[in-house]
């Protein structure tokens, strides 16, 4: 059976992990970059890649000695070579290089959006191509007609903000701490949905793409009308960022008549409120609901691993010279989309 090493330092998470292609994930090790963030209230490019090159090699190192495995019993080497913070990328994609030279092992340059994409079929052997995948993270939030390993069709994206990039500006202001997602979650568990009343950017439109920057504006003038407590505006928040996705997610299934599935993947995957809400959505249209466990919504290396096992599979590798990529879209025929220019 296939082995894959996977390697994840894109952002600022430091991951190494070995998977297999019959889905087992025979060890998975991450190294977060927390602390050394927080002070800044957000992730700081320069000490991210410092930390990824001190964490890297020992990650790696661990992964192998709990799968039990040496460097020579793997069947290939997968790094993320994009898109993200290009010094994170470079150090994990250099370190792959390195180690499939020394192994004369094939390396295979994972898209980051693509292991994302992908996650869902480590944990889900049911899930069949295609499906339609709501991806959400920190940098993208994106309608995608997930066709096949390696092909893509975007339905949607942001004209601004992530939907990750929102939870967490929220987070800033309202003093909830980084990371923003999972302090908002906690916040609004304790908050009324209904208390403060937001805008739905874009909820109606014809086209599925999200807007979210008016609502992080409107959480600022809510914040500084000082009636509301801090927890009645993080719900509000989360309410009103739930509505928006399932509105433009029921949108894009009218366009995906095809898809055998509704599948949501990435780090704001792992909220509990569009979980639940997604999973009615799709119930409401009679598709099969799959999304990963909340450990492999946020960024691992098990769903690089298992990016590199399909492509492995399908007989694609890449060269030793291939080039760290700060912006790679997963559907290169996508359409610009006004104001959405600035994201991968
Ligand atoms: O996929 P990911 O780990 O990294 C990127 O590729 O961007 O996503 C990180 C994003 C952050 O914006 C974080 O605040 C958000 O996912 N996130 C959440 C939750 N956990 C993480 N957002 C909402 N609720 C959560 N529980
Ligand atoms: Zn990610």
């Amino acid at each position: 059976m296939t082995i894959i090493l996977g390697i994840e330092s894109s952002c600022d998470e430091t991951a190494a992990a070995l998977v297999s292609g019959d889905r087992r994930i025979l060890s998975h090790r991450l190294a977060g970059q927390e602390a050394a963030h927080r002070p800044f209230g957000g992730v700081v490019p320069e000490i991210a890649a410092r930390a990824h090159v001190e964490a890297l090699e020992p990650l790696v190192a661990a992964a192998l000695d709990e799968a039990g495995l040496d460097l020579a019993d793997v069947d290939a080497i997968a790094a993320t070579a994009g898109p993200g913070l290009i010094g994170g990328v470079m150090v994990g994609l250099v370190t792959a290089k390195a180690l499939a030279m020394a192994a004369d092992k094939p390396l295979i340059a994972v898209n980051h959006l693509e292991g994302h994409a992908l996650s869902p079929r480590l944990a889900d052997p049911d899930l069949q191509f295609p499906y339609l995948l709501l991806l959400v993270s920190g940098g993208h939030c994106q309608l995608l007609l997930v066709e096949d390993v390696g092909r893509y069709r975007r339905l949607a994206t942001t004209i601004d903000d992530a939907a990750g990039e929102a939870f967490d500006k929220t987070a800033k202001l309202l003093g909830l701490g980084f990371p923003g997602g999972p302090a908002v979650e906690r916040a609004a568990a304790g908050g009324d949905p209904r208390a403060v009343p937001l805008p739905r950017p874009l909820v109606g439109s014809a086209e599925p793409h999200f807007s979210f920057a008016g609502l992080k504006s409107a959480v600022l003038r809510a914040r500084d009308a000082g009636i509301h407590a801090p927890q009645d505006i993080a719900a509000s928040f989360q309410q009103a960022v739930v509505d928006c996705l399932i509105d433009r997610t029921r949108r894009a299934i009218a366009r995906a008549p095809g898809a055998t599935a509704l599948v949501v993947a990435g780090g704001v995957a792992a909220n509990g409120a569009i979980r639940t809400a997604l999973q009615a959505l799709a119930a409401d249209h009679d598709l099969p609901f799959s999304a990963p466990p909340l450990w492999l919504c946020t960024d691992n290396a098990a769903m690089i691993a298992w990016a590199g096992a399909e492509r492995f599979a399908a007989g694609l590798t890449d060269p030793l010279d291939v080039a760290a990529r700060p912006r790679w879209p997963l559907d290169p025929d996508a359409e610009k989309v006004r104001g959405a220019g600035v994201k991968a």
